[in-house]
């Protein structure tokens, strides 16, 4: 995947930032998940007065992916307003670990069009599968 196509998939993750619902910590964030069949999904992060109850941006759009009946996740990307490309939470770690396998491309940004490309090995060393 090249830089042109990277910084395009980086934008609408950041377009479908706008839409994260973040009224407790201000902090948005976007992503987008593309599936075996090049099948796009989006996600934000939704979260709840009970703070436990918030969901990810990452697990929204893999939620949905999974809903519309994606199988494994080919690509990645989340983005936040961070210094550094954004860096996921632990339990989004696992919940991509689920669907992806070695090929997977997991793209870290941020609003400044900064990124990191990664794999599911160096995100999730040694991860917890069934
Ligand atoms: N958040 C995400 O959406 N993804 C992550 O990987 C880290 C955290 C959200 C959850 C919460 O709404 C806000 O960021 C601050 O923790």
């Amino acid at each position: 995947m090249d830089d042109t196509e990277i910084k395009k998939l980086l934008k609408k993750a950041i377009d479908v930032r706008n839409n994260a619902y973040t009224p407790y910590s201000n902090f948005k964030v976007g992503a987008l998940v593309i599936d075996e069949n090049n099948n796009e999904y989006v996600g934000v992060n939704v979260e709840n007065g009970s703070f436990g109850l918030t969901n990810c941006a990452e697990r929204t759009a893999i939620f949905s992916g999974i809903t519309s009946g994606m199988k494994k996740i080919n690509v990645l990307v989340v983005v936040a307003n961070t210094t550094e490309p954004v860096s996921p939470c632990g339990a989004c770690r696992q919940v991509m670990s689920e669907f992806s396998d070695e090929k997977t491309i997991i793209i870290l940004g941020n609003t400044n069009m900064d990124y990191k490309v990664m794999d599911i090995n160096e995100i999730l060393p040694y991860r917890f599968k069934l």
